[in-house]
């Protein structure tokens, strides 16, 4: 049984296939509308969500699928201090896959210990966040064409944003990326991304302060919001939350084919006004992630 818990779980291969079956799907998406029929996932949200989670439900009922599941700890019997173990055997009894998000770093892991079925992680504190990463993975390569040779500038909260974490490991595979990592001081991306990510891989970064620098360099921007529920300090919260704002004039020092991404939601970090930039891929990133999360449930079934 396989379970998906960190980006490095799929090797080259098994995501070569999981990218290339999404864009099959999101070409031919009748031949896959009964492939689930008879199928039921679970999604067990510990922590709040609205494009995780209901793009799961929506992959599962596009594959002929069907729902189950709790959008809040508060609804569920963990209320009464159920532990993560014997929610997944109890939910394993009810559904073939879990897609399950939690405050806990670690905490999916734990639930793959323990569950009769494949358990994805949908989010585990500031920890990880693998199918956002396949999210953006499908994106680049849908836009690209590659996911080799570019230049990425990854910018906001690098210390506690687990898609950053999970898209950087992810790309340390692929030859000839460089990573320019943009953050306050006080946001900068934790030790071990440095240590064992990217210096074994020897690839190329440098970590800067500056967005308006970085950006002639960029083939593809990255932001992030500053994540005011992993602050320790509402007063460090308030100084950095809007270190970084996204608008029409920094868009001038961009290149022409630069694309900007966000796992979403937004908060100020992108100006409202550059939505209508064709180089602004946020919102199609989205529907990128409804279909590589289909790809995603019939490879973890081995459908
Ligand atoms: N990108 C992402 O994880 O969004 P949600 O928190 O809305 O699921």
């Amino acid at each position: 049984m396989k379970h998906l818990i960190d980006p490095m779980d799929l090797d080259e291969k098994d995501l070569d296939f999981i990218l290339r079956r999404a864009q099959d799907i999101m070409a031919h998406p009748e031949q896959y509308a009964e492939k689930c029929k008879g199928k039921k996932i679970a999604t067990l949200f510990y922590e709040p969500s609205t494009r995780t989670r209901l793009s799961f439900e929506a992959a599962m009922l596009e594959l002929g699928g069907s729902v189950l599941g709790f959008a809040s700890a508060s609804s569920s019997s963990v209320a009464k201090g159920e532990s993560v173990e014997d929610t997944v055997r109890v939910v394993g009894c009810f559904a073939d896959i879990i897609a399950m998000r939690h405050m806990n770093e670690g905490a999916p892991m734990l639930a793959s210990m323990y569950s009769p079925v494949p358990i994805i992680n949908a989010g585990d504190g500031g920890h990880n966040h693998p199918t956002q990463t396949l999210t953006d993975l499908l994106t680049i390569l849908s836009e690209k064409g590659r996911l080799d040779q570019f230049t990425i500038g990854l910018c906001g909260d690098l210390k506690f944003g687990r898609t950053v974490h999970s898209l950087i490991k992810a790309l340390s595979r692929y030859k000839g990326i460089k990573f320019v990592l943009i953050s306050p001081e006080e946001l900068r991306v934790p030790e071990y991304i440095i240590s064992d990510v990217l210096q074994p891989a020897g690839l190329e970064y440098e970590e800067v302060t500056s967005l308006e620098e970085s950006m002639p360099k960029l083939d593809i921007l990255y932001m992030t919001r500053v994540q005011r529920e992993r602050f320790f300090n509402e007063a460090d919260y308030v100084r950095l939350k809007d270190t970084y704002i996204l608008d029409t004039k920094k868009m001038e020092l961009a290149r022409e084919d630069m694309i900007i991404l966000h796992p979403l939601p937004r908060v100020n970090e992108i100006a409202s006004s550059v939505d209508q930039d064709p180089r602004a891929l946020y919102f199609k990133q989205v529907l990128y992630g409804k279909y590589v999360r289909e790809s995603l449930i019939l490879y973890l079934l081995g459908l």
